[in-house]
C-alpha cells in the first residue's frame, strides 16, 4: 500500500514554458523515494483562482493523501499561494510551516520571507513549499519523516483518500 500524492508548481514563467521547472521534479523524486505514489503533477501560473481550483481538484476529485505546492509564497505582488490555500482550507495546520521556517532559519535568515501555509481539506493534507529547488529540498527533507503519522491519523481506518 502506498500513499498517493500530487505536486503543483506555481510559476508564471514555468507555465509559459519560459523556465524549466526543477522544483516540481525534485519534490516528485523525494516523495517517490519515501514511498509515495505521485499520481498528478501540474505547472500553473500565479493565479489565485487556478491555484484554488487545482487544490480542490487534488482533494475532492483525485482524493490524494498529500498535495505539495512549490512557489508563490514570497512577497512578490503576484505571490498568492498562501491566500489560495487558506481559501480552500477546512482546517489550518500551522505547525508544519512553523517547523519548516524554524529549521530553514538555521540555513538562511531569508527563510522568514516564506509565507507558506498548510491545511487539511477533506482527507488531503496540503502543504506549501517555497519556490527554489534548494528551498524545497531543505524544507521537505525536514518535514517528510513526520508526515506519515499525521496522514495515518487524518485518514484513520476508513481511509477515503486514494491509497493504492
Ligand atoms: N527556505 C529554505 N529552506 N531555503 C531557502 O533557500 N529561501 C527563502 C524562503 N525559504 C529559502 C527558504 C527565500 S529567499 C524566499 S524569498 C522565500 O522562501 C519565498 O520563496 P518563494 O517566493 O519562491 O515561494
Amino acid at each position: 500500500m502506498e500513499w498517493t500524492a500530487a505536486v503543483i508548481t506555481v510559476s508564471d514563467k514555468g507555465s509559459r514554458g519560459e523556465r524549466v521547472d526543477t522544483s516540481g521534479p525534485a519534490l516528485v523524486e523525494m516523495l517517490s523515494e519515501a514511498g509515495y505514489q505521485v499520481i498528478y503533477t501540474k505547472i500553473i501560473p500565479d493565479e489565485f483562482d487556478q491555484i484554488a481550483q487545482e487544490l480542490r481538484h487534488c482533494s475532492d476529485e483525485l482524493k490524494v493523501c498529500l498535495a505539495l505546492t512549490t512557489g508563490g509564497t514570497g512577497f512578490s505582488p503576484r505571490d498568492c499561494m498562501p491566500e489560495a490555500t487558506m481559501d480552500i482550507a477546512e482546517r489550518m495546520v500551522p505547525g508544519i510551516p512553523e517547523a519548516m521556517r524554524a529549521y530553514s532559519m538555521t540555513i538562511t535568515p531569508r527563510a522568514m520571507l516564506s509565507r507558506a501555509a498548510a491545511c487539511i481539506r477533506k482527507n488531503t493534507l496540503i502543504i506549501n513549499l517555497p519556490g527554489s529547488p534548494k528551498a524545497v529540498k531543505e524544507s521537505l527533507g525536514y518535514i517528510l519523516p513526520s508526515l506519515q503519522h499525521g496522514l495515518e491519523i487524518l485518514t484513520g481506518e476508513a481511509a477515503n483518500c486514494a491509497r493504492k
